[in-house]
Order: C-alpha cells, then structure tokens, then sequence
C-alpha cells in the first residue's frame, strides 16, 4: 500500500516520521509540494513527486496543504475512488465531500498535542534567553548568563527525568519557605506565569493558516 502526502510542513513531516516509526517501508511513502518535498524526501529516504503521480500511485492520500488552498489545489487533484485523509484546521467532512465527491473521505482532528510538541522548543529556548537577559540585568556577562542558562534547564530536566517525583514536588523541594527561591516563585504567581504560559499555547492552537 502507498501513502502520498500533498504538502510537506509540520504536519506532514510528523505524520510521516510516524509512518516510518510505525514500521511502513519508506519506500511506499510519497510526497509532493512546491519547495520542501525534495529535501523532506532526502532527509527521510521516501519518494518526492508530482501530485499527479501521487494521485496515481497512492491508495491513501494525506492532504496536508493549508486550508485556504483546499478549492484551488483540491479541484486540480484526481482523487477517484482513493482514501483522502485531510488534516486541514476548520475544513468540513461535506467541504471534503465538495470538492473530492468519489473519494472516500477522512477528517482527522487536528492534533492539540502535536501543536504543543512542535511549538514547544521555541517556547523553552524563549524561557532561556528570559533567564540569559536577567543574569545580564543583575551583572553576568552575556556568555556566562547564557551557559548557566542553557545548563540550568538542560540539569533540572534531567534531574527530573531522572527523579520519580513531578515537577511540581522537585520544584517545592528547592523552594525552602521564606528562601530567596520561594520568593522568586511567589513572584512567577504574582504576575500570572500560567496564564502567559497557557495563552500562547492557545494562540499557537488556534492559529489559522490564512
Ligand atoms: N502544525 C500543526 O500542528 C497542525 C495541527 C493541526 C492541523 N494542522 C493542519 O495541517 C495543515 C498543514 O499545516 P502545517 O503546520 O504542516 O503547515 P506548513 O508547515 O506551513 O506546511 C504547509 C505545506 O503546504 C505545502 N503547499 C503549499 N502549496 C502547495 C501546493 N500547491 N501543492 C502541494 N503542497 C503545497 C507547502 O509546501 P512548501 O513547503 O513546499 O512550500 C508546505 O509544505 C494545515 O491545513 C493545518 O490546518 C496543522
């Protein structure tokens, strides 16, 4: 069986790196998109193509472009009689039915913990600079306040990767009341820490492709 993937971003390369874990061949793996799909391909050893062979030679085809492209790119795909599985944020199993009437259609879900996963770095390395530009603010160089940084958050992951404790418990655990850590984490609570952390990951959620 063959699976072809229209589109070669995030989404994609995810679901293909799972394809591949779960043990498909690569070789039956196919996918095709203006600017990344080649260097996707080489990275991951499958096959880069055009939509139209992937039409052909797959049975299942994953569309992975963005939403608002849905009617321009789907009206010039052939999807007769294929499984089409749509990744694609707000579109509709009857907007999938519109536009590939004689295939048989899937809507996933887009995936919240995949969202999360791939955002995810960016928002670490965000809390790593924060920390770098308070040690400049109280007096480290820029390199020292950096490397402490990076070793501060690489050392407690570890150490909690390690521990059978939650970060909750390691965290009250280096936090003596009344010690200059607690204080510092009073103030986290003062100024809403979570909140912040919890409203950018929903607007990564709800970002929309436009
Ligand atoms: N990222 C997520 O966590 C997530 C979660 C849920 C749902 N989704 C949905 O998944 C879809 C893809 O999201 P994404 O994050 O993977 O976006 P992305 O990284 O921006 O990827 C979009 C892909 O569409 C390709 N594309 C553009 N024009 C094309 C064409 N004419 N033919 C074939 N491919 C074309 C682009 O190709 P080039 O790179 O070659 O330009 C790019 O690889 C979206 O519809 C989104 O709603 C994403």
């Amino acid at each position: 069986m063959n699976y072809g993937f229209i589109g070669a971003g995030n989404m994609a390369t995810a679901m293909i790196k799972g394809l591949i874990y779960a043990g498909i061949d690569s070789k039956n793996i196919y996918v095709s998109s203006p600017h990344s799909a080649a260097k996707l391909a080489a990275n991951l050893h499958i096959q880069a193509a055009d939509s139209e062979t992937i039409t052909k030679k797959c049975d299942i085809v994953i569309i992975a472009f963005l939403p608002n492209q849905l009617r321009t790119l789907g009206n010039s795909l052939n999807l007769d009689g294929k499984i089409v599985i749509s990744v694609l944020a707000q579109v509709t199993i009857a907007d999938l039915d519109e536009v590939f009437p004689t295939a048989f259609n899937v809507r996933s879900l887009p995936n919240i913990n995949s969202a999360i996963a791939g955002s995810g770095p960016a928002f670490v390395l965000k809390f790593i600079d924060a920390l770098t530009q308070a040690g400049i603010n109280n007096g480290l160089d820029g390199e020292s306040a950096a490397a402490i940084a990076a070793s501060t958050v690489a050392g407690t992951t570890e150490t909690l990767q390690k521990s059978n404790s939650d970060a909750v418990t390691l965290m009250n655990n280096v936090a003596s009341p009344g010690g200059s850590t607690r204080a510092g984490l009073d103030n986290f609570e003062q100024n809403d820490f979570d909140t912040i952390v919890n409203s950018a990951i929903n607007a990564t959620v709800n970002h929309k492709h436009t």
